[in-house]
């Protein structure tokens, strides 16, 4: 009988990868269904990734980060989790803003988990922190990017399919403002109708799990609190109609 390495299962594969137990609602929100053709546009470096191939449903999973060394990664946690047989996901670099021309209207989910201000390592870490006085523009501009990257998934998306937009940061400028912004522009230039989904479900599914912020407009955003240290994560379902 062989015997597997502690953390290696028998199909040679690592048992688990350590995330943020919020990160799961927004993979759980984009409600893939068995056969789904699924995007994950800002991939890297992989643990939504992950998270989608667990839910054994995805046909097909089309995995973008923009950044080269993040796809690496992405790609080394893709050979450490996924045995060979069953990875079915194409790894890409691109700009995810490009979406929307490169496979308009090709997948029934996207999800678009973006750059953002990263609150929690924002607080906790000086390493490449998005607030150094360096970074100041590309902070500044990180609401335009979001809702370039969210247009996109959502051109992306066929009609009548599903995209979720997510972020780790409690800003209301990179959240709920990014989601407003982008439906105003997908009906003003693409003549394209999107429609917010209710998310109430998840605030009483998971009430004893995570501290959910009660006055979103739209989405759901989870709170870190002493007694549920998990977040923040904001998510947003949004179903295209045309
Ligand atoms: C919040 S992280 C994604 C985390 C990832 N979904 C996960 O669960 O591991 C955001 C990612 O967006 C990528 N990114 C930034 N700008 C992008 C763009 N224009 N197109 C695609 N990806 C981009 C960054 O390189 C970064 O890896």
């Amino acid at each position: 009988m062989g015997r597997s390495l502690p953390g290696v299962s028998s199909l040679g594969v690592l048992d688990y990868y350590l995330m943020d137990a919020s990160s799961l609602l927004p993979v759980l929100a984009l409600g893939v269904q068995p056969g789904d053709t699924v995007l994950d546009l800002c991939a890297g470096p992989g643990g939504k990734t992950l998270a989608l191939l667990l839910t054994g449903y995805c046909r097909h999973l089309a995995a973008n980060d923009i950044s080269g060394s993040r796809t690496q990664r992405l790609k080394q946690v893709l050979h450490s989790y996924v045995p060979r047989d069953r990875n079915q996901v194409r790894v890409t670099s691109q700009d995810g803003r490009k979406w929307g021309d490169l496979e308009s209207s090709t997948y029934d989910r996207v999800l678009v988990d973006v750059p953002c201000t990263t609150d929690r390592h924002s607080v906790l870490e000086e390493d490449n922190n998005i607030f150094k006085r360096s970074r100041k523009t590309e902070r500044q501009m990180l609401p335009m990017l979001q809702v370039q990257l969210l247009v996109a998934g959502l051109l992306a998306t066929k009609p009548s399919g599903v995209a979720v937009y997510s972020t780790c940061t409690l800003s209301h400028l990179q959240n709920e403002y990014v989601v407003g912004r982008a439906i105003d522009i997908l009906a003003s230039q693409f003549q394209t109708d999107v429609q917010v989904e209710d998310l109430s479900c998840f605030r009483h599914l998971f009430q004893d799990t995570f501290s959910f912020f009660p006055s979103c407009r739209v989405g759901e955003l989870v709170l870190p609190v002493l007694w549920a240290n998990f977040g923040p994560m904001y998510f947003c379902r949004l179903r295209r109609l045309t």
